[in-house]
């Protein structure tokens, strides 16, 4: 039987260690043993047309495949992770951000336009001063914390707390987000991202929201038990600061759609590092000798985790790389 060593414990380590499990490899796990990684920050929206910008039509398409085995992959995973269907709203706050929403429609899989009466009637907390916006019923999310958990205990003592500074011998996985720089010298480097969780009774939304509030961005993610996420900054930097500035422009915006949300309690303010790369796209496949890389999902790498696993675990069964793969080569900045 292959022995395989996975460098990295977050999503996208575990979920390629998980695939490879179940494809018959004996896996060891490197991690830290901590909440480091950027899923511990990440909402878990799977809105495969949110996230990518104009020119990005091969990231596109590995957005939209991992979306489409997203629900195949929860359910092997089990009922406790959180993957639901709602669907998600875009949400215009003004005429300008209405016209912005539109032109992002145009381009990316189309929505169903709402009016505001609409929306309200989808989602009655939301402001009377919206203007308008759109239903996207195959945007979905999961809880990227419980799925973590849900992976950790399906590879159980796989997993050894210990971190890594050189690349270990034998078939090897990089999958350590950023950290990957300094195992490999690949440019991977950390994307600041601020995330606020609140609480209060289940309800209150139905809805993934997709804020556009006065040319600003902000998200609006409530789960079943009552926890409602907002997000994000993006920031070029690599300090774990919580700027009272921006969580006052995150709560600004949110509440600015959702007033209610002034209402709940603030329980958590978290700063993660989301793994960017010169193109923003992941670096999936051989790097040299026995080393694979999965790294660099920036703002992607909980909706990427299930195409990731199973193309990164096909790579290492055997050693061809799928075609899907071909844009996200290693070594494409060298
Ligand atoms: N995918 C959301 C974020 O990176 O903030």
């Amino acid at each position: 039987m292959t022995a395989l060593t996975v460098v990295g414990g977050g999503i996208i380590g575990l979920s390629i260690a998980w695939r490879c499990v179940r494809r018959g490899l004996r896996v060891t796990v490197y991690d830290d043993g901590g909440d480091n990684g950027a899923w511990f920050a990440a909402a878990g929206m799977l809105a495969p047309a949110g996230e990518t910008s104009f020119g990005q039509e091969a990231l596109t398409g590995l957005l939209t495949e991992s979306a489409r085995r997203w629900p195949g992959f929860a359910a092997e995973l089990g009922d406790d992770i959180g993957y639901d269907r709602s669907g998600a709203l875009d949400v215009a706050l003004t005429s300008d951000d209405l016209a912005e929403a539109r032109r992002m429609w145009a381009y990316s899989e189309r929505p169903e336009p709402l009016t505001a009466s609409e929306l309200r009637e989808r989602e009655p907390a939301l402001s009377p001063r919206v203007r308008g916006g759109a239903f996207r019923p195959g945007d979905h999310q999961v809880d990227p914390r419980r799925t973590v958990a849900a992976l950790r205990a399906a590879l159980g003592d796989a997993v050894v707390a210990k971190r890594v500074s050189t690349i270990p011998d034998g078939p090897t996985v990089i999958a350590a987000g950023t950290g990957t720089a300094a195992l490999t010298g690949l440019p991977v480097r950390p994307v600041k991202g601020l995330v606020l969780r609140l609480r209060g009774e289940p309800g209150l939304l139905r809805h993934v929201i997709n804020g556009y509030v006065d040319g600003r961005h902000v998200y609006v993610v409530p789960r079943a038990d009552g926890e409602v996420v907002v997000g994000a900054t993006q920031e070029e930097r690599a300090d774990t600061t919580v700027a009272a500035g921006a969580v006052l422009e995150l709560l600004r915006s949110a509440t600015d759609l959702v007033p209610e949300l002034a209402e709940l309690e603030l329980t958590e303010t978290v700063v993660r590092h989301r793994p960017g790369t010169p193109d923003n796209a992941p670096l999936l496949g051989h790097w040299k000798d026995d080393v694979i890389v999965a790294a660099g999902h920036h703002r992607n790498g909980v909706l990427l985790a299930p195409v990731t696993a199973d193309l990164i675990a096909d790579l290492v069964r055997t050693g061809r790389p799928d075609p899907l793969l071909a844009a996200f080569t290693p070594g494409r900045f060298t």
